[in-house]
Formats: structure tokens, C-alpha cells, sequence
């Protein structure tokens, strides 16, 4: 039988062939320096694994409610509180539910939100999945160019806001770029959302991942602990749909956890289509989760920080770097003088065992690519001295 023909549209309009070929020539390398990792490179804390392991162990091992067990919602709420301010107990318009993984929350946001023809305005550079999941949802991503500083401005996103238009996604800090946004940017984004009637959506899987100079804002309870901007906290934040993930934070990326909150009509929606597709987040997942919360993670985040401090010192010596102010990746210009795509740039690294991602991955342009500095410090210097020379050639 043929099934080629069997294939819908909406699957052949997904093309993951561009990270693919370079993994596919990376596949060839035998210890290649891979700075292309999208995940934390630390050992996953004991308490975590314990919890998780126990719940398996005594049995807790079947489907849990679809919004996710009892004691990981209240621990999320609760520091929804003391976060954002966010009274989800007693506020019948704020929800939270447990997703599975940030992907799950960003899919079922698309599918709930999203109908034939609209469209959502994303970043360009962009998470790799924003576009596709806005064709699977039968829409259009209108990309908001924010070339040279990776900045989301209401200035750049205003022009692109249509009829069509569904929802506004805002990822600080950013993936490829790490660029962290401001709070007047925050605000800006949320009041421009709010006189168009747009929904705000923040992508925020990297919020605990900020290092000091990213930290401009305060939690909303105690007004002192330095936390990553968001527009969830700012006046009128009850208005933003809010997605988060435990991966990336914990080093848990496998086991599929975070969390979406906001107005309860959106969150409601989302929690429909979640119980007849994921059904419910994996329940061991759920209590390693729950027991997360309470691990500190500032060594690790101190750790990347002075990591970026290296590569950002390193690669601003031979080209064009935005400073990151969280999460773990950079995303680097090819200098102009070299004349190259960043593809071309990226097999040059290959041909001399370095592995990162080519900008047309995150972007419609091919100018830049992205290093990631999830990757022990003796092979990021190795990696940076290799890429250096190549842009000094
Ligand atoms: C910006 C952004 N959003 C969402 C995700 C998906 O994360 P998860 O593994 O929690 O689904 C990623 C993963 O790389 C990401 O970079």
C-alpha cells in the first residue's frame, strides 16, 4: 500500500530537515565539541529523582486528574502568589493547570486559541516549534522581526496586529538569543495587547535561569526577592496567559512537566483538549515536580552565568554578540566581511568538529547561529577557540 499519499498536509507542511542535516553530519563526528544542546547539563537533584521514584514505587502509577495532581497545583498556585500576586484561590478568573512539558501548554494554547486563518505574532529568531505549531493549528505565525537586539517591543509588534490576529507570543528570556526583556517592555507589550484585544502569551521556561543583570523586577508579595520581568505582574497581568515547564529548570527535560495559567475561559479550553489528547502529565513526573520547588538551583544558575560571562567576553572580541541575561544559549552573527550564511559558517564548524545551530533553524534569516553553553567549560573554550579562529580567517 501506498501511505505516502495517506500523509495529511497539515504533516507534510512540518519540515524538520533543516536541524536535521546537522545532525545527521554531526552524527559522523566521533566526540564532536557540541555546543548545540537544548537542555541544562547537570545531574538532576536527589530529592527529585526520589520523589519520583517513591511515587512509582507506592504505586501512584495511574492516570491523575486532567489538571494535574492536588499537591503540585497548590504548590504552583502558591507561588503564583508570591510571584505574581496572583490570588488563584480566590480569584474565579485566574486558573492554573499542570502541563506536559512547556510544549504541551504552548500546543494546547495553539489548538484552543487558534481557528483557520488566524494569526499569532512570535518572535523572529523564534523557539523552533512556534511557526509549526501555528500550522498545525491550521493558522499563520506573523514573525516580528527584532534583529539586532532580540527585543519584542510593542514599537515593533503594533504594525503586525491584524483582525486575524489571536495572540501576541513573548518568550523572555529568549530562545536562541537569551535575551531577557525589561518590565517598561512588559509593559509596553501588555497594554498594546490589552487596547487591541489580543492575548499576551509568555513563554517563560527559562525564567529561573536569569542571571543578575536580567533580575530588574521584584516577586509581588515580599517586593524584594529579584525575579525575571514579566507582564503577568505588572497591572492588568491577570490578562496574560502565563506557560511555564520544570524541564529546563530541573534538568527534567524527559519527563514532560510544567504548568499554564491565566483567564480561566483560555485555561478551561486548553484543559478540554488536554483531557482527549495528553490526558493528564506523566504522574510520577508530576511528583518529582512537586518536590522541585523546593530545590535551590542558584549554584547551577550562578554556574551559567559565569559560563556566558566567558563566551560573551570571547566572541565579542571577533563579532556582533546581544548579551544574554538568561537562559544558556547566545546567538552569534557570522561577520559580514566572511560573506557566509550561517549554514555555511555552521559546516565550516562541523568540518572542524564543532557543533552548533544555524540561525534558519530560529529564523527566516541566515545570518547568525546559536552556541550553547549547557556543555563542560574545557570543551566550550575549545569550541569558542576553534569558532574564533574561523571568523578571524
Ligand atoms: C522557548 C522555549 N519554549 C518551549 C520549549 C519546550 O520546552 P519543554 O521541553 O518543556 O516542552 C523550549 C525548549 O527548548 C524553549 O526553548
Amino acid at each position: 500500500m501506498n501511505t505516502e499519499r495517506l500523509i495529511s498536509d497539515r504533516a507534510r507542511a512540518v519540515d524538520a530537515s533543516g536541524i536535521r542535516r546537522i545532525f545527521n553530519l554531526a552524527a559522523k563526528l566521533e566526540d564532536p565539541i557540541n555546543l548545540s544542546i537544548g537542555q541544562p547539563d547537570f545531574a538532576v537533584a536527589d530529592e527529585i529523582k526520589k520523589a519520583a521514584i517513591e511515587a512509582i514505587d507506592q504505586d501512584k502509577n495511574g492516570y491523575t486528574l486532567t489538571r494535574g495532581i492536588d499537591p503540585l497545583l497548590k504548590k504552583i498556585n502558591q507561588h503564583l502568589k508570591f510571584d505574581l500576586g496572583w490570588d488563584t484561590d480566590n480569584n474565579d478568573n485566574l486558573e492554573s493547570f499542570v502541563t506536559s512539558g512547556t510544549s504541551g501548554g504552548l500546543t494546547l494554547a495553539f489548538l484552543a486559541l487558534m481557528g483557520q486563518g488566524d494569526e499569532a505574532i512570535i518572535p523572529d529568531p523564534y523557539f523552533a516549534m512556534y511557526p509549526y505549531m501555528a500550522t498545525i493549528a491550521g493558522g499563520k505565525a506573523v514573525r516580528c522581526d527584532t534583529y539586532p537586539d532580540f527585543r519584542m517591543t510593542a514599537e515593533r509588534v503594533e504594525p503586525l496586529i491584524t483582525e486575524k490576529t489571536k495572540f501576541v507570543l513573548y518568550n523572555s528570556p529568549g530562545n536562541p538569543s537569551g535575551v531577557v526583556g525589561t518590565v517598561d517592555e512588559c509593559r509596553d507589550l501588555l497594554d498594546l495587547c490589552r487596547s487591541k484585544s489580543v492575548l499576551l502569551i509568555s513563554d517563560e521556561i527559562y525564567d529561573e535561569f536569569t542571571f543578575k543583570d536580567g533580575l530588574t523586577d521584584v516577586a509581588k508579595s515580599d517586593g524584594k526577592t529579584p525575579r525575571c520581568p514579566s507582564p503577568a505582574r505588572l497591572e492588568g497581568g491577570e490578562d496574560v496567559l502565563l506557560i511555564r515547564g520544570f524541564g529546563k529548570t530541573y534538568g527534567i527535560t524527559g519527563w514532560r512537566s510544567g504548568y499554564a495559567a491565566g483567564p480561566a475561559p483560555v485555561i478551561d479550553a486548553m484543559t478540554r483538549i488536554h483531557q482527549y489528547t495528553y490526558v493528564c502529565t506523566p504522574s510520577m513526573a508530576q511528583w518529582g515536580s512537586l518536590a522541585a520547588f523546593d530545590v535551590d538551583m542558584t549554584p547551577h544558575v550562578d554556574d551559567f552565568e559565569s559560563r556566558r560571562d566567558m563566551v560573551v567576553a570571547r566572541l565579542s572580541e571577533v563579532t556582533e554578540v546581544s548579551v544574554p541575561q538568561g537562559a544558556f544559549y547566545v546567538f552569534v552573527k557570522v561577520p559580514e566581511r566572511l560573506g557566509l550564511t550561517s549554514n555555511q559558517f555552521v559546516d565550516r564548524c562541523l568540518a572542524r568538529e564543532v557543533m552548533v545551530i544555524p540561525g534558519s533553524v530560529f529564523s527566516d534569516r541566515d545570518t547568525h547561529f546559536r552556541v550553547s553553553f549547557s556543555a563542560p567549560r574545557a570543551k566550550i573554550e575549545q569550541g569558542l577557540d576553534i569558532i574564533c579562529d574561523l571568523m578571524q580567517a
